[in-house]
This record gives structure tokens, C-alpha cells and sequence, in this order.
């Protein structure tokens, strides 16, 4: 397997166009990066194109964003490299309404396929050995899942791309390992301003236009752009953050540690190759919690809690401009290499930048959220999905977004760092980002380099790869997580729901936001309504500002009918659309026999929410997604 790999890394820079000898000094960074494009790709089963073939390597968009329709028209212009002299390159396209197809300047007749369920459809445009670059003239549409129009005084557009919605708002080779470069100039109403994962403005233009210049190859789906009344506030040198000007200020105090966090990730894993590290705060409807997007996180409001409590997801996003932006994962079925890494390096980054001890709370947390993951995938016959490797054939690459990826994946790392000791696994973690940077990487090639470069045979069978990756459920060799603080707070709890001490004494003020998630997601089953009446009496639970503690109290609430707090439940499922709280909430509804609570939310919620959150929801409240 090893020598497999190099000698396809060898062969790919072999197989380009022209002999190194031949190549000016001038040229060489251009012929660089050629060759990093021109490496042979795996298949990739959520992509109609064929980039072993004829591959795209520049993007220039040109773009004019229209609130009134809600539509925005393109011309999307690709500089291509035609590999192996085919008559054809193919895109992805999704939902586009497609006008006219240029090939260096003329008009050619281009084919798009039917569209086929999650992949959508394939655009072939005719090419030939000579072709240099081909231009697409299209408008998005309805049906464009990658991009929520948010109605208001001040409307807003984001898009969210990842796994494989790029498609949908332009036309791409929408597989992570095929990198491009992009210029935009992107039109926008006067008094708003355009954001891109980019090199990015500060301040708004006075005609609504802007440009933007992404110099360093990136997948499809990093690319992002958000249009809306935002706002611009420096953190430190290379860091700063961008959101509507009602949170601004909150949002630049909440992040103030950012740079911190930058300094801490450079000293651990090598220096962050992406420039500026800015943040952007979405409006509440945005379906995660953060995403990636090169230069500039997008982020969720939800994690303004005013104490910077719930910082981690910062660190999370930040860890991808080595974990993910810098080597990626060749297929979603290698989802792990991306969000596992992430995960682990997020940690890293908690621990310097927090302490150990705030770090293991969170692994903790992390450990419980696995076990609850690997419990109901295990009740609803997908145990097959509890393996890293995944098989998302056919299927949806979110059905393989998981705790799995992310947490299974984190302890599997941890559990190497705990085996060879973590000035080796560092050196070696390190070296792994410098040496793939801007490649793709698949579970089997890092298991190889992993084999190559640290473990020993020993090292690897006590470990059980094979198992841990390949195999379902967690092995039993899982790292421990035992912090002190959370066995004081079991012992608190336990002695409240005994009776032998009040609500008041239980020291809930002094906690921290992780003590009061462990603290309520673990209430027996025994606490009912009226119990948790004296709770929220004593800390006012459903009024709290921390989105974390908040969900899980809402899950008790649902669960043993406490409906005081059905109000507070409401307004944050019509508010808040990001999946991970929104869906677990609507399932809870359902659990306990209350859909048509949930139904009757839903009805209202569901303008707000984007596609990828109506998607998970509509699945599970059938008959009011028939109404919709
Ligand atoms: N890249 C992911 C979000 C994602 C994954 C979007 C797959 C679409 C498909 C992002 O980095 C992420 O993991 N976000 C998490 C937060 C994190 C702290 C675990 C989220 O949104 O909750
Ligand atoms: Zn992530």
C-alpha cells in the first residue's frame, strides 16, 4: 500500500505536459501547483466529473447578487487543463438555469444530463486538446440548496457548501480533491456589503461592488460567499470579526482570545498558511455551528453566550486551515481524516490556549455524545455507519455526518498520541500537514504514512487499527475520560434527586457551562416536571443565554413534559436553525408522542430554517413538509 501511493504521486508528475527541464525559473510555482492539480484522483462516487481526464484549476466568477429575486446570475469562467486529451470536461451542476456555453470565446452545444437524487446533474462541454478555458453563463434558482435568503430591514444570503451543494450555486468539478484558485467581483445592493472565503473587504463599497482574490488552490466546497448589513471589527494582528452591527461589539469581546488561538495552532502544528483568520457571525438561521470556509469561519450566533464559554468552535474552525483546507479528505468516505483531525487538533488548541482541565471536560462530553451516537445508530440498524471508513455510495454524504467521523475519529488519534507519546505523535502531526498540504488524502494512504513514519508492528496491534478504522462500534481499548469536576457533579446530583440536599446548595452558579450540560443531561429519569420546576425556580434554566445548557434542558423539558419551558422551546426552534439543536429537538417531540407540538412549530419554523435543516426535518415530520 505504502509504495502503491508513491509511485502514483510519482507517476502523476511524471505524466505532465511538458519535462521539468523545460520550465523557466519564473514559471516553476505555476508548474507546482499544475502538478499538485494533475495528481491522479480517487473515485469519487458524489462527483460526475472526471478530473483524471480534463480538470478545471481557475475560477473566474462573475456575479450580481439580486435580492428581489432571490436569484443570483453568473458567468462562471474556468481555466481547465485537459489531462488526457479527451473531447469532453464534465462538471456538476444542481438546480442551475444554464443559458450559454463558451469554449475560448464561442458558443458551443453543451449536454446536461437528467437530474439523478443528492448528485444532480452532469454538464459535458466539448473541448479538445487546444481548449484553454470555458465559460458558463448561468442563474441560479428555487431549487439552489446552498443558499438561504434571510427577509428582514437588512436582508442577508449566505451559502453553505460543504458536502456537495456547491453545485448548486455554481457550476463545478465538486469533488473535494480537485483544487482551484478563483478571482470574483460580485455585485451586490449599495448598502450591503459582500464577504467571500477570500481575500476580503472591511468596509462597504459605494456601489455594491467587490472583488476578491483566493490565491491558494481550495476545493468546491470551501467556497462561500455571504451578502448582508455586516459590519467589521479588528481582534489582533491577523484576526478580526465580521457580523450585522446589532453584534458586533458582543461578537469582537466573545472572540477577543483568537488570536491566542492562532499563536497556539502555529506553535503546535506549523504556521498558518492562509493569512488573515477572520469570523464571521451569521443570522440565527445558519444550519451549523461553523464551517470552515478558508480565511474567513462562517459561525453560528448561537455561540454568543457573553462569557466566551463556547469558544471551542472557533478552535474547531480554525484547526481546519491545517485539518481539511490544507489536506483533505479525497471522498466523503473519508469524512473522518477531515473532522477527526479537527476534532483532536480543536483540543490541542482548548488545552494551550484553556488548560487541561477544560479540554478533558470537553472530551468527556465528546465521549458521552459518541456512545449516544453509537447507541442509536446501533437501535436503528446502521451499525455499518459506525466504522471511520465509511460507504456513502448512493447515498447522501450527510448520512455519514456523524459523531463517528468527529468523535470516534478524535479518540482513535488520541489513542495513538497516548501509545507513542505526544512529542512523537506532534513531530509527526506536524510533518503529516507540511508535507500533504494542499493534496488530497485517503484513509488507506494515511494508514500507510502513519505505518511508514510512526508506529512500530507493536505499536499497530496494540493499537487495533484495523479494527478502530475498519471495524464497527469503539474498541475496547477507547482512552479513559475521567475528570475530577464531573464526579463532583454526579455526586451533587445524586444527592439532590436523593432528597438530601436543596436545589439552592447544589453550587450551579459557580459552574462552568460543561458542569451544567453533564449536570442536566444526566438527571435520572426518575426527576420529573415538577423537579425540574425547582430547578429552573433556583437558576432560571429556561432563560439561560448559554445555547449548550439551554438544548439540553429543552431535551429534559420534551422527555418529562415540563411545559413551562414549552414557550422558551418555541421561539428558539423558530429562531435557531442550526441542525445539530434543531433536530434532535423535533425528534425528541416525536419520541414522546407530541408531533403535533412539533408539527405545529415546524409549520412556522420551517420558512427559516435552510435546506440542509429541512432536509433532516421534513424526513421526520412527513406530513407537514406534504402542506409546505
Ligand atoms: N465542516 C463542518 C460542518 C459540516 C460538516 C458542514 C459536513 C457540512 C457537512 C464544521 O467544521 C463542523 O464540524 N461544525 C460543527 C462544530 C464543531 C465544533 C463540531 C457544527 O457545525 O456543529
Ligand atoms: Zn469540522
Amino acid at each position: 500500500m505504502k509504495n502503491w501511493f508513491l509511485i502514483l504521486c510519482v507517476f502523476s508528475i511524471w505524466s505532465c505536459n511538458t519535462p521539468e527541464s523545460n520550465v523557466q525559473p519564473n514559471e516553476r510555482s505555476d508548474r507546482t501547483k499544475l502538478m499538485i492539480s494533475n495528481m491522479k484522483l480517487a473515485r469519487d462516487p458524489h462527483t460526475w466529473s472526471k478530473p483524471n481526464q480534463a480538470r478545471v484549476v481557475h475560477l473566474d466568477w462573475n456575479a450580481k447578487v439580486d435580492f428581489t429575486t432571490k436569484t443570483i446570475q453568473a458567468v462562471a469562467t474556468y481555466d481547465i487543463d485537459n489531462i488526457t486529451d479527451t473531447s469532453a470536461i464534465v462538471l456538476d451542476a444542481k438546480g442551475l438555469r444554464i443559458s450559454s456555453v463558451q469554449v475560448d470565446g464561442k458558443e458551443v452545444a453543451y449536454q446536461l444530463s437528467e437530474e439523478k437524487q443528492f448528485i444532480g446533474s452532469a454538464l459535458s462541454i466539448p473541448i479538445d486538446s487546444a481548449s484553454k478555458k470555458i465559460s458558463i453563463a448561468y442563474a441560479t434558482t428555487d431549487a439552489a440548496e446552498a443558499l438561504l435568503w434571510v427577509d428582514g430591514e437588512h436582508p442577508f444570503l449566505f451559502t453553505q457548501s460543504q458536502a456537495i451543494l456547491g453545485r448548486t450555486w455554481i457550476p463545478c468539478q465538486d469533488s473535494p480533491g480537485v483544487r482551484i484558485t478563483y478571482n470574483a467581483t460580485v455585485e451586490v445592493p449599495s448598502d450591503l456589503m459582500a464577504l467571500m472565503s477570500a481575500e476580503n473587504p472591511t468596509v462597504k463599497s459605494a456601489d455594491g461592488k467587490y472583488t476578491f482574490k483566493m490565491d491558494q488552490p481550495i476545493p468546491a466546497y470551501l467556497i462561500a460567499l455571504a451578502v448582508g448589513d455586516i459590519a467589521f471589527k479588528p481582534i489582533g494582528a491577523t484576526t478580526g470579526v465580521y457580523a450585522q452591527p446589532d453584534v458586533i461589539d458582543l461578537a469582537a469581546s466573545e472572540f477577543s482570545e483568537m488570536q491566542q488561538m492562532v499563536d497556539a495552532a502555529e506553535k503546535l502544528y506549523g504556521d498558518y498558511v492562509w493569512g488573515r483568520y477572520d469570523v464571521l457571525v451569521l443570522p440565527a438561521a445558519f444550519p451549523f455551528g461553523g464551517m470552515e470556509n478558508p480565511k474567513l469561519t462562517f459561525a453560528t450566533p448561537t455561540i454568543l453566550a457573553g462569557d466566551k464559554s463556547l469558544v471551542s468552535l472557533v478552535a474547531h474552525e480554525l484547526a481546519h486551515s491545517w485539518s481539511g483546507n490544507l489536506v483533505t479528505n479525497a471522498t466523503w468516505n473519508d469524512f473522518w481524516l477531515n473532522e477527526g483531525f479537527t476534532v483532536y487538533f480543536e483540543q490541542r488548541i482548548m488545552e494551550a490556549v484553556y488548560g487541561r482541565e477544560r479540554s478533558e471536560m470537553l472530551a468527556q462530553l465528546a465521549r458521552q455524545d459518541l456512545d449516544a451516537t453509537l447507541l442509536e445508530l446501533k437501535e436503528a440498524d446502521m451499525n455499518a455507519d459506525t466504522r471511520l471508513k465509511l460507504a456513502l455510495e448512493e447515498r447522501s454524504p450527510d448520512d455519514g455526518m456523524t459523531d463517528i467521523a468527529y468523535n470516534k475519529g478524535y479518540f482513535f488519534l488520541r489513542l495513538i498520541e497516548e501509545t507513542t507519546g505526544r512529542e512523537k505523535f506532534d513531530a509527526f502531526l506536524k510533518e503529516y500537514f507540511t508535507s500533504h498540504a494542499f493534496q488530497v488524502m485517503e484513509t488507506e494512504s494515511f494508514l500507510a504514512y502513519l505505518r511508514k513514519n510512526l508506529l512500530t508492528p507493536e505499536q499497530e496491534s496494540a493499537i487495533n487499527v484495523q479494527d478502530w478504522v475498519y471495524g464497527e462500534g469503539i474498541p475496547s481499548n477507547i482512552p479513559i475520560v475521567n475528570t475530577q469536576k464531573f464526579i463532583l457533579v454526579d455526586n451533587v446530583r445524586t444527592n439532590w434527586e436523593a432528597g438530601k440536599i436543596q436545589a439552592n446548595n447544589i453550587g450551579w452558579a459557580k459552574w462552568s457551562y460543561q458542569e451544567r450540560v453533564h449536570f442536566v443531561s444526566n438527571l435520572s429519569p426518575a426527576i420529573h416536571a415538577g423537579k425540574m420546576q425547582e430547578l429552573d425556580d433556583a437558576f432560571e434554566i429556561s432563560s439561560t443565554g448559554n445555547n449548550e445548557v439551554l438544548f439540553v434542558w429543552l431535551l429534559k423539558a420534551i422527555d418529562r413534559k415540563y411545559t413551562p419551558a414549552y414557550g422558551k422551546l418555541r421561539e428558539f426552534l423558530v429562531t435557531v436553525g442550526r441542525r445539530k439543536f434543531v433536530k434532535p429537538l423535533y425528534e425528541e417531540l416525536v419520541r414522546t408522542d407530541q408531533t403535533a407540538i412539533a408539527q405545529k412549530i415546524y409549520q412556522v419554523a420551517r420558512p427559516h430554517y435552510h435546506a440542509v435543516t429541512v432536509g433532516s426535518v421534513d424526513a421526520l415530520l412527513a406530513s407537514t413538509s406534504k402542506s409546505n
